[in-house]
Parts: structure tokens; sequence; C-alpha cells
């Protein structure tokens, strides 16, 4: 009776040692997760899963967009020989955007506008008259020209 009592007690315990390692088991099968992704230049991800298999996207910052042909994609993939987990290499490029560019661009342009609009303003004859009168200078005398302006002030 001794005997049988203490393999049945061996069993009970193996039995409870395989449901512990059951329990246990899980969490170390499921250790097998994803590091922390590499950082992306004037990018940012918010990783929703760190399992073997999830995909995660990068985002490219405020001003900065996705270059054509780079992708933000990342999957975490399991090393079959090492049994470890890694992400796959970003190959993400985070551009400035076109309308930051043209922004500054219609800045520049309003600028310049502006500028030559009070230039233009400050010698307040259009250049075309300014060619006519210099056409007929040499041809008439200088005293008509002062004849002309001091007609003008009466
Ligand atoms: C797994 O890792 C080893 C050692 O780092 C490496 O040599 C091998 O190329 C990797 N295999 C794959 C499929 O990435």
């Amino acid at each position: 009776m001794a005997p049988r009592r203490l393999r049945d007690g061996r069993v009970h315990a193996l039995l409870a040692l395989l449901l512990l390692l059951l329990l246990l088991w899980p969490p170390v099968t499921r250790g097998t997760t994803c590091p922390t992704p590499t950082s992306v230049e004037h990018a940012d991800i918010r990783v929703k899963s760190y399992n073997v298999n999830s995909r995660e996207r990068y985002v490219c910052n405020s001003g900065f967009k996705r270059k054509a042909g780079t992708s933000s994609l990342i999957q975490c993939v399991l090393n079959e020989t090492t049994n470890i987990a890694h992400w796959t290499t970003p190959n993400l490029k985070c551009i400035l955007t076109i309308s930051t560019s043209v922004s500054t661009f219609c800045t520049v342009l309003v600028m310049l506008l502006l500028l030559w609009c009070f230039r233009s303003r400050q010698t307040s004859q259009p250049p075309a008259v300014e060619v006519e009168r210099m056409e007929v200078m040499p041809m008439t005398p200088g005293t008509s020209s002062r004849e002309e302006e001091d007609t003008g002030i009466y």
C-alpha cells in the first residue's frame, strides 16, 4: 500500500509540475517578441504589438512626407536559427513637404513684389513716358521744357 501511495504522490507531483510548466510556458514563448524599433529620422512609430508577424508603420513628422519609393512599413520577424525576433530594417526616408518650400517661395515672391511696387511708386513716372520724353528732349530747346514747367505752376 505504501509504495503505491508513494507512486500516486509522485504522479500527482509530476502532473502538478506539468501543469505549472504549461502555465509558465506560454509567457516564455511569447517572450520572443521584437525589441523597440530603430528610430528613423523625422519619423515616429507607435507600436501596437511587438509580437512576431506584427506589422507597424512609421509616420513622418509634420512638415515631412514619405519619400517616394521608400516604405514606412516594418514587420516583426523571427529568425528561425537563432529564435530571435527582430524588425525588418526600415528604408523609410522622410523629406520636407513641397507645401513648406512652396509657402517659403511664395513669401519671398510676395516680398519682392511689394518691394518692386514700392520702388515703382517712388519713381512716380511710368517707364514708357520717360522713354518718350528722352526722345523728345534733344529735339526741343532746353527753354521750352522750362516754359512748360512754368505754365504748369499757374
Ligand atoms: C539568423 O541569425 C543569424 C545570426 O545572426 C544570421 O547569420 C542569419 O542570417 C539569420 N537568418 C535569417 C533568416 O535572417
